[in-house]
C-alpha cells in the first residue's frame, strides 16, 4: 500500500491539466519524438526549459546521441499528430511517415502542424527518477498566433503511451 503521501500526490498529479508538448529529435539521419507532459520553464535569465524523457522510449535513446530537442504546441484540432506520437513507438512504426514536417534548425524535424515550437541545445542531462531530464536553452523557435485551445493532460489522459513507462 502507498504512503500517504503518495496517494495524495498521485490523486493531485491526475487531476492537473498541464499542457502538453510533442518533442523531436535527430542524430544523423535517425529522427526520434515523443509525447511528453514532464516539461516545464525552469528560468527566465537566462531562458531554461525542463524536458523529462522516459528511459525505455526510443526518443530518449535517440536523444542521448543529439545536441538539440524541439518542443512543439498543438492546437486541439491536430489531437491526431499528438496521440500519434504518444501512442505509438518509434521502435515499431516511423511516425515521421505519418505526418507532415520538415528539417529545421540544427536538421531537428519540426512538425507542420504544430502551432508553435521552439528548438533548444542540450545543455545538461540529469536522472529525474524512472525520467531524465534535459535541460534546454532556446536557440530557435516559431511563435504562436493565436493559441487557444492548446492541447492539456486532459486530452490525453486516457492515452495508452507506445512504451511502458
Ligand atoms: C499523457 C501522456 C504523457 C506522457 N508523458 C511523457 C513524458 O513526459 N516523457 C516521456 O518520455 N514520455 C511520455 N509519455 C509516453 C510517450 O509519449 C509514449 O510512450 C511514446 O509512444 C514513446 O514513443 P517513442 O518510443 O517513439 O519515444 C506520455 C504519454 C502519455 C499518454
Amino acid at each position: 500500500m502507498n504512503e500517504p503521501g503518495v496517494e495524495a500526490f498521485e490523486q493531485l498529479v491526475a487531476r492537473l491539466n498541464y499542457p502538453m508538448f510533442v518533442v523531436t529529435t535527430a542524430a544523423g539521419d535517425v529522427t526520434a519524438g515523443c509525447l511528453v507532459g514532464f516539461a516545464s520553464q525552469t528560468s527566465i535569465h537566462p531562458p531554461r526549459f525542463l524536458v523529462g524523457l522516459s528511459r525505455r522510449n526510443h526518443t530518449f535513446r535517440v536523444a542521448a546521441d543529439a545536441t538539440h530537442l524541439a518542443v512543439h504546441v498543438f492546437e486541439r484540432e491536430h489531437l491526431d499528430v499528438v496521440e500519434l506520437f504518444g501512442g505509438q513507438t518509434g521502435d515499431a512504426v516511423n511516425k515521421f511517415d505519418r505526418c507532415s514536417w520538415h528539417r529545421g534548425p540544427e536538421r531537428l524535424p519540426i512538425l507542420d502542424d504544430a502551432a508553435a515550437w521552439f528548438a533548444g541545445k542540450i545543455l545538461d542531462r540529469f536522472s529525474l527518477g524512472d525520467h531524465v531530464g534535459h535541460l534546454l536553452e532556446p536557440v530557435a523557435g516559431r511563435p504562436p498566433h493565436d493559441l487557444e485551445q492548446w492541447v492539456t493532460f486532459g486530452d490525453v489522459r486516457d492515452l495508452r503511451p507506445g512504451h511502458e513507462a
